[in-house]
Parts: structure tokens; C-alpha cells; sequence
């Protein structure tokens, strides 16, 4: 388990689908996410489980867990790349009434602080739709940069949406 100021990161287990499955299909927590708001079963999620529990040198998945130890969202790395050092994040905060307490952005440090230390990443980079403002102040706010826009990308809620490409150096070393 990663821990790092009251917030812990622990690998996905199997008994975490029902909950995965909860969070997966909630219009708020999953219409602005790369796979979009899109409902599976139960039985349809199971298919996914041997993917998010296996964590390697390429994926690296884990369910955030608040300061009483309860899960409340998803963070993860992924496409790491040993030559360019670099990979993606995604993240999110499932339980709704955690929201605005400040954990997405504990558990995004937590994991930058693994990645370097441990992963030797040097580049973390992402992608947020632009009209998801809270994510995307979130993410100015941790150090990330915006360098890249694609225009009405996504078809989100009857509409399409830009999506911001952003990225952070989190070392200095070349
Ligand atoms: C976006 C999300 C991850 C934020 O999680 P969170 O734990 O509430 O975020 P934090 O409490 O750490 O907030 C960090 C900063 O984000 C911004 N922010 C987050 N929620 C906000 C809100 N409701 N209103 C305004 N600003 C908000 C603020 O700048 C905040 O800093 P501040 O509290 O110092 O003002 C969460 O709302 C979520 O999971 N949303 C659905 C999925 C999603 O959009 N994921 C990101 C996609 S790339």
C-alpha cells in the first residue's frame, strides 16, 4: 500500500468490482473520463477485473482509500515507458460526498512521489475536457501545464466537447 498524507493507495482486488462497478456507472463521475458514460453489468464488468488487477511495469492501477481507510476513488499510471520515461494518468473520486475534501489531489501526490521515487518517471502527461473546470483547476494547481487542445473531441451530453491535452515534469534531470 502507498501511503502519503492520510490518503492510501492499495492494488485493485477482485472484490472491489461491485464498487467499480458503482462508481463506473454513475453519469457524474464517468461522463467526462476517456471511456465516457457508458453502464455495464456486474457480469460485464467482470470481464474487466483480470485487466485493472494486474498491475506491471506498463499499468499501474489502485483504488484511493481516505483517511478512515474507506475506498472513494480510482488513480492510475498508465502506457509507462522505461525509454522516454512518461506515462498517463487518470483519476477520479467515485464516492461523490468525498468530493471537495481535498483527496484527489492527496492521491495524485502520492503517486507522483511513487513514480519518482520508485518508477523513475519524468513526465507525467493527461487529458481533461476543457468544460470540466473543477479537473482542470485541480490539475493547474498540482504543477501540470496545458500544451494542447483538441478541438470537439468528445461527445459528451449531446454535445462535443474539447478535450486539453496537460503535462508535468516531476524531475529535473534530463
Ligand atoms: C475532479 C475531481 C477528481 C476532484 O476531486 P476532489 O477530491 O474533489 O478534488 P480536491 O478536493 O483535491 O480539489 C482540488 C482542487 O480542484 C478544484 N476543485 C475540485 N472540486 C471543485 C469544485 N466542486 N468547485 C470548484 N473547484 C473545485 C479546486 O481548485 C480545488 O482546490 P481548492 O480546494 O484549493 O480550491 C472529482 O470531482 C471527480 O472525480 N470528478 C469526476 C471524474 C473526473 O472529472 N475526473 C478527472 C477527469 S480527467
Amino acid at each position: 500500500m502507498i501511503k502519503h498524507d492520510n490518503v492510501y493507495l492499495t492494488p485493485i482486488e477482485l472484490e472491489d468490482i461491485e464498487l467499480l462497478n458503482k462508481w463506473k456507472n454513475d453519469e457524474d463521475v464517468y461522463k467526462y473520463l476517456g471511456g465516457g458514460y457508458r453502464p455495464i453489468s456486474v457480469s460485464q464488468q467482470r470481464k474487466w477485473m483480470d485487466i485493472l488487477v494486474e498491475n506491471n511495469l506498463e499499468n499501474q492501477r489502485y483504488i484511493i482509500l481516505d483517511e478512515d481507510y474507506n475506498k472513494v476513488g480510482f488513480i492510475g499510471l498508465y502506457n509507462i515507458s522505461p525509454i522516454h520515461r512518461t506515462c498517463s494518468l487518470g483519476l477520479y473520486i467515485g464516492e461523490k460526498e468525498s468530493w471537495g475534501k481535498g483527496i484527489a489531489s492527496k492521491a495524485y501526490r502520492a503517486l507522483e512521489c511513487y513514480a519518482k521515487m520508485y518508477l523513475n518517471i519524468r513526465k507525467i502527461n493527461l487529458e481533461v475536457i476543457e468544460k470540466n473546470e473543477n479537473a482542470v483547476k485541480m490539475y493547474q494547481k498540482l504543477g501540470f501545464d496545458i500544451c494542447g487542445k483538441h478541438k470537439e473531441e468528445r461527445f459528451i451530453d449531446g454535445k462535443y466537447e474539447d478535450l486539453l491535452i496537460m503535462e508535468k515534469f516531476i524531475m529535473e534531470d534530463i
